[in-house]
């Protein structure tokens, strides 16, 4: 009884400090602290290079984030360029700044049909020679990182745009099965590591979203060790097309069925891009979109993080990727300067706990 008066009384403090300190003219709080009030992961793809080289960069994924993903270190073409080699030196950098700073790291991502290594792709390997070189990847990879990367992405866009199974290299390789027993090794190599299924356009309720929810679900009947699932939401601004400028309530929808299957859900790359330059007009509209995707997230149990893929307008895939060297998809400016979109995220963060308080 003494233990929950006393844990009462920490969280009434706790809140009002953070209602009262957000009163005074103080500085707001960051992401960061909000995220943690909120007892949530708020987190960033982010490149080792630039955690080292830049500054700017460092000190504000340190301030404003609680966890990072490796947006590139631990794919597979990296960590395992040849049959022999394993090449560990950004991951290692990145689980050093994410430990120096008391930040969770996340590893994205084990399997994924792109950045597939050639000598893997070119090969002439039987379903039990591939069952092995699969075995021994996760085993030396997540093993390594035992107990220190909190959570993976195991399997990367299994499904295709149709909603079917997508041929990879690993179906192709190994067959049907080759999901079932990535996780299966992944948990043997880990048992404390959260194991993530993560895909795109599969946010809302559609056909993509359904075959996701139909793969998670065999894959628990089935007893496999998955934890969760990932909405990498990369969406666009005020295009009508589904799935580009998100749905908040079908959102929730999906999040609260994977919930009801037990699941963790995350938001895992979040972006929002648009045609054109980022006028203010634009910028007011992607605010908006990351306002209703935080709220949701920060409204249904089953979601327990929000991650960017990436932060800063400066290094972002989206300018080359969708050929539009203006896109500004993301929190801060190219001068690490906040955004619209920024102050909405914390807006939103700030009156989920005003409302609890
Ligand atoms: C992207 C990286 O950000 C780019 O730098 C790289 O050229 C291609 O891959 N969904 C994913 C991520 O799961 O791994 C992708 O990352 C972006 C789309």
């Amino acid at each position: 009884m003494r233990q929950l008066i006393l844990f009462g009384l920490g969280l009434v403090l706790s809140v009002s400090s953070i209602f009262v300190y957000a009163q005074s003219d103080a500085e707001p709080l960051t992401l960061r602290e909000l995220a943690d009030e909120n007892g949530i992961f708020i987190g960033a793809a982010v490149q080792s290079g630039l955690l080292e080289n830049e500054p700017d960069y460092a000190n504000t994924v340190s301030r404003e984030f609680n966890l990072i993903t490796t947006e590139w270190e631990t794919k597979m073409c990296v960590t395992q360029p040849t049959p022999d080699t394993f090449d560990f030196e950004g991951t290692d950098a990145m689980l050093e700044f994410a430990e120096a700073n008391d930040m969770a790291l996340r590893g994205h991502t084990l399997l994924w049909h792109q950045c597939f290594p050639e000598w893997l792709e070119n090969g002439d390997y039987s379903r039990e020679e591939a069952i092995e070189i699969l075995k021994n990847y996760i085993d030396t990879v997540v093993g390594r990182y035992k107990g220190r990367i909190a959570i993976w992405d195991v399997v990367n866009e299994g499904v295709d745009d149709s909603g079917r199974m997508r041929q990879t290299q690993w179906k192709s390789l190994i067959g049907d099965d080759y999901i079932e027993l990535a996780f299966r090794f992944a948990h043997e190599a880990d048992p404390d590591a959260m194991l993530f299924y993560n895909d795109y356009s599969t946010e809302t309720m559609n056909r993509k979203s359904d075959s996701v929810y139909e793969l998670v679900s065999a894959l628990l009947e089935n007893d496999v060790p998955i934890d969760g699932v990932g909405l990498q939401m990369h969406i666009m601004v005020g295009d009508a097309r589904p799935n580009r400028s998100i749905d908040p309530d079908e959102l929730r929808e999906n999040i609260e069925r994977l919930g009801e299957l037990g699941l963790q859900v995350q938001i895992t790359e979040m972006d929002v891009r648009h045609s054109g330059l980022p006028t203010a007009s634009i910028l007011e509209r992607q605010a908006e979109d990351y306002r209703q995707v935080v709220e949701v997230c920060l409204q249904t149990e089953a979601c327990n993080a929000i991650i960017f893929w990436g932060f800063t307008d400066l290094h972002s895939w989206i300018p080359e990727f969708f050929g539009n060297a203006d896109a500004a998809p993301l929190l801060f400016d190219r001068n690490y300067q906040p955004k619209p979109a920024y102050e909405e995220v914390q807006q939103a963060l700030q009156n989920a706990l005003t409302a609890e308080s």
